[in-house]
């Protein structure tokens, strides 16, 4: 783990442009700022998604063509706190459906939360938290025959590149049979007047989390960013629909990072590359799923179309 993390961050940093994964921005700090961001009045997201669960959970029960006398299985990829997959579960449980519900995460810790808050809320429905790599875990769901309901909500897929995310849901649909379901939830292309502030919100914090990769890597690899000479700067524009992150080197300077015994020069304004959250339509999702087993089903909004839950099929 380490070594691939030392690997990553020498390489990122370097790159030019200089580049970091955001996939390391998850630390305790990076959780916590996280559900912070959540809660941010800009960051619309998690708000918008949340509607859809809270006032169409009919419409996603219909959307996923669940039949109360079949048993399936419900897995969630990085389920979090699962706050918008309860409402669902609220209303499974209500009518009587046959299932199991696999929350797989990275984190045991989380899916602790999970457990406890799910045997707390709905002590009859049976939940099996599976720790792992998504993919590890899924090969083992491979062998039941079941039916599958995959969610992979919160605009995960967005902070893949394309192509990255084409793999990603080629691999998934090749771990899921014919009838199985992916249920994905993918912000939409909209106005940079409404996504620049989710990721500029006006408290800082989606800048201090952004921040936070650096401390990571001071902690870690003992490096010696100083996080007061780096700034946060979102991009986004509505022709290209991906909103971008990046930390931005307020002067000239030189960065140590002992335990790879490397040093990084920075020109003053020299940007780090540090995330992409790219927004959806049709054809961009289209375009993803091109070379996999999965062909669009229903798609369901939020009252403000700024957020869409797609139903992808294998047929
Ligand atoms: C986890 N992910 C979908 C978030 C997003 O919107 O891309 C991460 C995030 N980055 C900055 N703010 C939130």
């Amino acid at each position: 783990m380490i070594e691939q993390f030392k690997k990553d961050i020498a390489q990122g940093l370097s790159s030019n442009p200089k580049t970091l994964p955001s996939k390391y921005f998850y630390d305790e700090m990076g959780d916590e700022l996280f559900v912070q961001i959540m809660h941010c009045p800009e960051y619309y997201l998690t708000k918008a998604e949340l509607d859809i669960f809270t006032n169409q959970t009919e419409n996603i029960v219909n959307a996923l063509e669940l039949s109360p006398h079949t048993y399936f299985e419900l897995i969630e990829l990085g389920a979090g706190d699962g706050l918008k997959t309860k409402e669902l579960l609220k209303l499974l449980d209500k009518q009587d459906f046959k299932f199991d519900y696999l929350p797989i995460d990275i984190s045991q810790n989380a899916l602790n939360q999970l457990e406890e808050s799910i045997n707390k809320e709905f002590p009859t429905i049976s939940v099996k938290t599976q720790q792992g790599d998504y993919f590890q875990v899924l090969e083992t769901l491979h062998d039941s025959n079941h039916p599958k309901i995959v969610l992979f909500l919160g605009s995960n897929l967005g902070n893949m590149q394309d192509e990255i995310a084409s793999d990603f849901i080629n691999k998934l649909g090749s771990c899921l049979s014919n009838g199985d379901k992916l249920f994905l939830g993918v912000d939409l292309i909209k106005s940079a007047s409404i996504v620049l502030p989710a990721y500029n919100d006006s408290k800082g914090i989606t800048r201090d989390f952004n921040l936070n990769l650096l401390s990571i890597i001071n902690r870690e690899l003992e490096a010696d960013f100083d996080l007061n000479s780096f700034s946060h700067q979102p991009q986004y524009t509505e022709k290209e629909g991906i909103a971008k992150s990046f930390l931005v080197s307020n002067r000239k300077q030189i960065v140590k990072i002992k335990t790879i015994n490397q040093t990084f020069s920075f020109e003053k304004g020299e940007k780090i590359a540090t995330e992409v959250s790219r927004k959806y339509n049709d054809t961009i999702l289209n375009q993803i799923i091109e070379n996999t087993p999965f062909q669009i089903g229903i798609k369901l909004t939020d009252a403000r179309l700024f957020f869409a839950n797609y139903v992808l099929k294998i047929n």
